[in-house]
């Protein structure tokens, strides 16, 4: 069994920093003893805060003492053989005073060990009392599994005895271990969906699909290395480009949909949290003071606000246009809260504020859900996103605009806190970290901005034919955020249908033209993973033998659940899967064609199983 699992079962580390409950006391009894147990440490060589006779400390005319009492001693025959000390999950413990405090007890004349080490619950840094630059030993605790072996090495009580001879480490283990050779990474297995788990993309804005964000966190760290450029052609919401910034890569993010590019820009936006919520604040205080609620305060907004664009909307709704999916009220109190948000002069303010809005406009419609699970904590999303067309709902509810705005408030917030968390592990602030990503709308077919072979990794998840049609369907959101869609993006869009009645000759064209891209930008020894989530099993071929032809080698195809298995699939009691297929390919200098992918079935019956 892995370490990680023995230890800690199935904690999930991603949510401790947010959890306010997880204290200093939570990170020794959860993280911290378990592993002392396991290195072999115990309780007769465990020393808990033990107190040192301190020295008096002399401020102006008064002598103090200082109080000295490290978390652990840990005692190995008859000495001291190193201190450990335990800070809470927001501390830091590389590169802060923290670091000198754990020093001291360190080197006190009554301990005088020669390592000490400090763990958060979320990282753990061994030291030399030799030099307290860097850290001899660096790891994140969901990464124990890789270091294990070292931290063994280093601390366990048996490299403590005397007579033994050790050679120890000297370099900073935070890297991935040095013989990460790219054409030897294994294919994964199917990592189990936890979409709900990460407040960095759970409830911020909805999407028309959205790849689950730990399995391209996974995918990511498989195949690639940190500080490694990472690249997403068919973006959407950004899962690929957020995952790759907090595993500390370098991300390339691009769509053709200024809904998501927009998503995306906003959500990752560093703004001053505090200035942040007094902004939220003074917009709250004036929308409440001028909502519009009577008949006469509605026609009086309307004349004075402009509503959203007058754009139509696709075939197959309800309605002809944007401003028909919305009831006077509501166009009102929506129009209202836009104009006092555009007042915002910060940028990164402002286009936060504008998602919480864009959120909001995804519930405050006449398409929205009347379910109590889905309001009740606003759950639930526009029909574009769900049914893919704009339905009306048969019993509308208006949802309350600041109650809503609010939630999108929290919701964002939390969202931008965590991944501010993320990046300062990774010792960057969030501003160092957007340096390393580019967030940009235009189409996959033309990534003529990136160097050839200049990219270590690609995860993407392109449209699959005529189930979605991305452009069509985002009209309501553009409507409100004047985002403009040109005839060019509706030319590039790799769909089948829409509005603009595309063929499959197009799609097909236009989804090999994106390989072919893929194929100039990556690195030679690198990878593609290709979600594919077709129903029609000539599309498997189609990508198969385009990728072929470039020069890509199929690698395998691992079938991959994105999410709930749907109503469709429960029904039938053959169908073990539902989600997508994820191929894998490398790019190598002389590769192995592969006559048929064989997947030890037929690949309709696959699709059949799978999609
Ligand atoms: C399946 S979605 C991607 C979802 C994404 N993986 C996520 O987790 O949010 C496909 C995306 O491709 C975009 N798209 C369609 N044609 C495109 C093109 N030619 N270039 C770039 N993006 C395109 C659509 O706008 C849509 O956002």
């Amino acid at each position: 069994m892995e370490i990680k699992q023995k230890l800690f079962g199935n904690l999930n580390f991603e949510n401790i920093l947010l959890d306010k409950d997880f204290k200093e006391a939570d990170v020794r009894a959860v993280i911290i003893d378990p592993v002392l147990k396991e290195l072999g440490f115990t309780h007769e060589n465990i020393l808990r805060d033990k107190p040192l006779k301190s020295p008096f400390l002399r401020v102006g005319s008064k002598k103090r003492q200082v109080n000295l009492v490290p978390d652990y001693v840990l005692k190995v025959e008859n000495g001291f053989a190193w201190v450990l000390d335990a800070k809470s999950p927001s501390q830091k413990i590389v590169n802060d005073d923290n670091v000198e405090q754990v020093y001291c007890y360190a080197t006190h004349p009554e301990i005088r060990s020669n390592y000490f080490a400090l763990c958060n619950g979320l990282e753990f840094a061994c030291y030399k009392t030799g030099d307290t630059e860097k850290p001899v030993l660096y790891f994140r605790i969901s990464e124990i599994d890789g270091h294990w072996d070292m931290l063994k090495k280093l601390l366990s009580p048996d490299s403590f005895q005397s007579g033994k001879k050790i050679s120890y480490y000297s370099g900073i283990h935070t890297q991935v271990p040095e013989d990460f050779d790219y054409l030897k990474r294994p294919l994964l297995k199917e990592i189990p969906v936890k979409k709900r788990a990460a407040r960095r993309h759970y409830g911020v804005h909805g999407y028309f699909t959205r790849q689950s964000w730990d399995i391209v966190n996974t995918y990511i760290k498989n195949f690639s290395q940190k500080g490694d450029l990472i690249l997403d052609p068919f973006g959407g919401s950004g899962v690929t480009a957020i995952e790759a910034l907090v595993t500390n890569r370098q991300a390339v993010n691009v769509d053709i949909n200024p809904l998501a590019v927009f998503i995306v820009n906003s959500l990752l936006a560093p703004v001053n949290f505090s200035n942040f919520a007094d902004s939220f604040q003074k917009i709250k205080k004036e929308y409440l003071s001028k909502e519009p609620k009577t008949k006469n305060d509605v026609n009086r907004i309307l004349s004075e606000i402009k509503g959203p664009l007058n754009l139509k909307l696709p075939k197959g709704s309800d309605v002809k246009t944007v401003p028909q999916l919305f009831s006077k009220k509501q166009t009102a109190q929506l129009s209202l809260l836009k104009s006092i948000i555009k007042k915002e002069k910060d940028v990164n303010i402002r286009n936060t504020l504008l998602l919480m809005f864009s959120g909001l406009i995804t519930k405050k419609n006449l398409t929205y859900h009347t379910s109590k699970i889905a309001t009740k904590d606003g759950q639930g999303d526009a029909s574009a996103m769900r049914y893919y067309r704009y339905r009306l709902a048969p019993n509308p509810i208006d949802v309350d605009t600041m109650t809503y705005f609010e939630l999108r408030y929290k919701k964002i917030l939390a969202a931008k806190k965590e991944i501010e968390q993320q990046c300062l592990l990774n010792q960057k602030t969030v501003e160092q970290t957007m340096a390393d990503a580019q967030i940009l709308k235009g189409s996959a077919t033309d990534l003529s901005f990136l160097e050839t072979e200049s990219v270590d990794y690609i995860y993407t998840d392109p449209p699959y034919g005529k189930k979605i049609p991305y452009l069509d369907l985002s009209v309501m959101w553009n409507a409100w955020l004047d985002l403009k869609v040109t005839d060019e993006d509706y030319k590039l869009e790799a769909i089948e249908g829409g509005e603009h009645n595309k063929t499959k000759a197009q799609y097909n064209c236009l989804i090999s033209k994106s390989i072919q891209e893929m194929y100039r930008v990556l690195k030679f020894d690198r990878w593609l993973s290709f979600v594919f989530a077709h129903k029609d099993p000539e599309f498997w071929h189609l990508i198969i033998e385009t990728c072929e032809k470039c020069g890509f080698e199929y690698a395998g195809a691992v079938p991959q659940k994105n999410g709930q298995t749907s109503f469709k699939k429960r029904q039938n009691p053959f169908t073990v899967l539902s989600g997508q297929l994820i191929i894998n390919f490398r790019k190598t200098r002389n590769p192995r064609a592969v006559l048929k992918a064989n997947l030890g079935m037929d690949i309709g019956e696959i699709v059949l199983q799978t999609i």
